[in-house]
């Protein structure tokens, strides 16, 4: 069945007229929302036409053959997509060939309960055949379709859009691309505040079979921070967000995505300017994303808050895309018990992305699938690395793990073992960077003290220069002199960075370099058939607890000092956060016992990305790391 819900947008009225040029609409197939575009696929005139009420799905069938394949074909697309269901086999358009149609497809559409099956020689009287040649001349891959009439009145085909309810408040903007351009979705149905998301079938391009698209079909959130042509971009900031207008071109990060066949379907909340907020204390323009993970009530992360919200929450999202400058993508992947990766610098063009260090940032992204983590990297940072013909076989085991509980040493300490016995390799246990730093840098000062302001400094100074402070003033140009809202914690950051002033910021890039080029030639060395040496772990989450409602008696936290998360910061090398067990605790809020995850961090040489989505990949086909779930716990 299908109803019409309402009429939700309509603009591009013109004066003279006032005529409706542009209509949106929500439609109700099977008791599951649809969103049809402004914009059709393909206009087909106007037509004498038997559409029973002012939507028709229908289904359409490309290259079908002899027909024998197509059974299997549809039953796939049923597990594999959520926009296609029987109610789009009412009506069958059998494109692209003459079909001499097989006993085998006859019954399965037949079974299908098939009403319509147009054909070339036979339109059943719904197109004329002029306009059933556009249909076909549009050469439209397989998949689900709906007929509806355009603004203008003619007949017209959309792509459906599946419309899903946001439950983790994490989407900023609900987009969706059409002609390169993206288009912000305005549909809404009941709801407590949250928005509705739309999808589009997976089948269109799937269905293309083409080598090209290795990424077809697969949906992508994107941190508000990627530009997106035909978007406005709030990088978590209210003032950013009504100070510049929508974007004008997208970058190549995503371009490149949607080159090799996948949707971005909306962006996700973030950190103010890829800060460090935490929820309640700190998110004051925003409303922080939930995380599913734990009681629901866990201290989400960021900064790409978002993504490692929506894809820890949403069975049919596949990959979050983040950002790392600092840790964002890898304390929201270890906090929600997803994939992440902190890819080497240079891994893939920033262009038209809201900096925060270029010399230290990255774009990173999360998946619950290993598999998936290995071949979306492979495909997105395509040529900037390559693979090697061996894994590294020394494993330096972090001191850290000294600091954490039993608990969550019980699940590390197999792991690593199992890893180790993998690899082939040996373990150097209670590796102390500090330590290795102490004899071998020749530098007096220790580690922490050395690179104490580094990490701060550069991209306190940077951002304020080159964001905020553009910021103030083209806000005031438009505002009658007032300064934006910042939250507290980036509005500190910033005073911070302005007071290091040029010099302060000279000085720790030279320490900045000088840390790198000690971890390149002591620590993190090169190896001609493994690429890097060794591979560092440290334990990024060792299931601790921590709750989203806490109030902080001090607002200001400055990032300073040294910790094992800093290496892939400041050296720029590759780190990946695998999600291995999960502990238990009792919610002082659901009041049963909930799990937190256990992550671990590999990092690698500088440019070895390769090398540690190879591994995963292998990792995974040897059991010992595997799909993570969506919702309260990961395994
Ligand atoms: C389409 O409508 C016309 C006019 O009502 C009718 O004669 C024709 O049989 C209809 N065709 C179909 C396929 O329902
Ligand atoms: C469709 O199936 C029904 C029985 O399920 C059968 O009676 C009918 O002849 C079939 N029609 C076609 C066109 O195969
Ligand atoms: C895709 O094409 C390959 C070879 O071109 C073929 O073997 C495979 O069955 C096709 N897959 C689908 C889903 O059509
Ligand atoms: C796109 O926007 C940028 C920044 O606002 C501006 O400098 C540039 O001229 C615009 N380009 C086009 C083609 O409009
Ligand atoms: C690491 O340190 C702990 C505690 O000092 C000690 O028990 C253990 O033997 C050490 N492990 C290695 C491999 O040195
Ligand atoms: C490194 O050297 C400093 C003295 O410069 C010392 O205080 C510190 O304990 C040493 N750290 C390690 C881990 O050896
Ligand atoms: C790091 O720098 C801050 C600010 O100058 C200072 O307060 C703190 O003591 C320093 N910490 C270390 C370990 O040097
Ligand atoms: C780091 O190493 C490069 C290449 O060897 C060298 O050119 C550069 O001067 C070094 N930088 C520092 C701060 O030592
Ligand atoms: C639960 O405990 C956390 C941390 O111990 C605390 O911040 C939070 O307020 C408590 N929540 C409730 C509902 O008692």
């Amino acid at each position: 069945m299908v109803r019409i819900a309402f009429t939700v947008a309509a603009f591009g009225l013109t004066c003279a007229y006032a005529r409706i040029s542009s209509v949106s609409r929500t439609v109700i197939i099977n008791d599951s929302p649809y969103y049809l575009p402004t914009e059709p696929l393909v206009t087909l005139g106007q037509d004498t036409h038997n559409i029973t009420g002012d939507a028709l799905p229908f289904t359409i069938l490309a290259d079908v053959g002899d027909g024998s394949g197509v059974k299997s074909s549809v039953e796939n697309w049923e597990t594999i997509d959520d926009v296609f269901n029987k109610e789009f086999l009412n009506t069958v358009v059998l494109a692209g060939s003459s079909l001499d149609a097989s006993g085998d497809l006859m019954s399965f559409l037949n079974e299908s309960g098939t009403q319509m099956m147009l054909t070339t020689t036979d339109m059943s009287s719904v197109f004329s055949a002029s306009t059933f040649s556009q249909l076909t001349d549009a050469d439209l891959p397989a998949g689900p379709y709906i007929l509806a009439h355009d603004a203008t009145g003619s007949l017209a085909v959309y792509a459906p859009l599946r419309l899903h309810y946001d439950h983790s408040q994490f989407l900023q903007v609900y987009g969706h691309e059409i002609r390169w351009i993206y288009e912000v979705v305005s549909a809404s149905l009941d709801t407590d505040s949250s928005p509705y998301i739309a999808v589009p079938s997976r089948v269109h391009t799937l269905s293309k079979n083409d080598s090209e698209l290795p990424l077809a079909g697969l949906r992508v959130s994107v941190k508000d921070l990627y530009y997106m042509k035909g978007l406005v971009t709030s990088a978590g900031n209210r003032a950013f967000y009504s100070t510049y207008p929508a974007r004008n071109s997208t970058g190549p990060a995503i371009t490149r995505l949607t080159d090799l066949g996948a949707h971005m379907v909306g962006t996700t909340k973030m950190v103010q300017f890829a800060n460090g907020d935490r929820a309640t204390a700190d998110w004051v323009d925003y409303h922080a994303p939930f995380s599913p993970r734990g009681d629901g009530y866990l201290e989400p992360s960021g900064s790409s808050t978002g993504a490692g919200t929506s894809i820890a929450t949403l069975d049919w999202l596949d990959v979050s895309l983040g950002s790392d400058t600092g840790g964002s993508v890898r304390s929201p992947a270890a906090l929600n018990g997803v994939y992440g990766i902190r890819p080497s610098v240079g891994a893939i063009s920033l262009d038209e992305v809201l900096p925060l260090s270029p010399i230290l940032d990255t774009a990173g992204y999360l998946t619950r699938s290993p598999k998936l983590f290995s071949s979306f990297g492979k495909a997105w940072y395509g040529e900037s690395f390559q693979s090697y013909p061996a894994f590294p076989k020394k494993l330096l085991v972090s001191d850290d793990f000294l600091s954490v509980t039993d608990a969550a040493n019980a699940v590390y300490r197999p792991w690593i073992e199992k890893l180790r016995s993998f690899l082939g390799g040996e373990t150097a246990g209670n590796y102390s960077i500090e330590g290795h730093w102490n004899a071998s840098s020749g530098i007096q000062a220790e580690l922490g003290v050395y690179l104490n302001e580094t990490y701060a400094t550069l991209v306190a100074y940077y951002q304020w220069t080159n964001v905020g402070k553009p910021l103030f003033e083209d806000y005031a140009a438009q505002n009658g002199g007032r300064s934006p809202h910042i939250n507290p914690q980036v509005r500190y950051r910033w005073r911070y960075g302005e007071s290091k002033g040029a010099d302060g910021y000279a000085a720790e890039l030279e320490k900045r370099e000088t840390f790198e080029n000690w971890t390149l030639s002591n620590f993190l060395t090169d190896n001609a058939e493994s690429c890097t040496e060794s591979i560092f772990l440290y334990p990024i989450n060792s299931g601790t607890y921590s709750s989203r409602e806490t109030y902080y008696s001090s607002p200001f936290i400055i990032p300073f000092g040294f910790s094992s998360n800093r290496v892939a910061n400041l050296a720029r090398s590759a780190e990946v956060v695998i999600p291995i067990g999960q502990i238990p605790f009792h919610s002082n809020i659901t009041e049963v016992e909930e799990h937190l995850p256990v992550s671990i961090s590999l990092v690698a040489r500088r440019g070895c990305d390769f090398v540690l989505l190879d591994l995963v990949d292998k990792l995974a086909d040897e059991g010992l790391v595997q799909e993570v779930k969506t919702g309260r716990t990961a395994f």
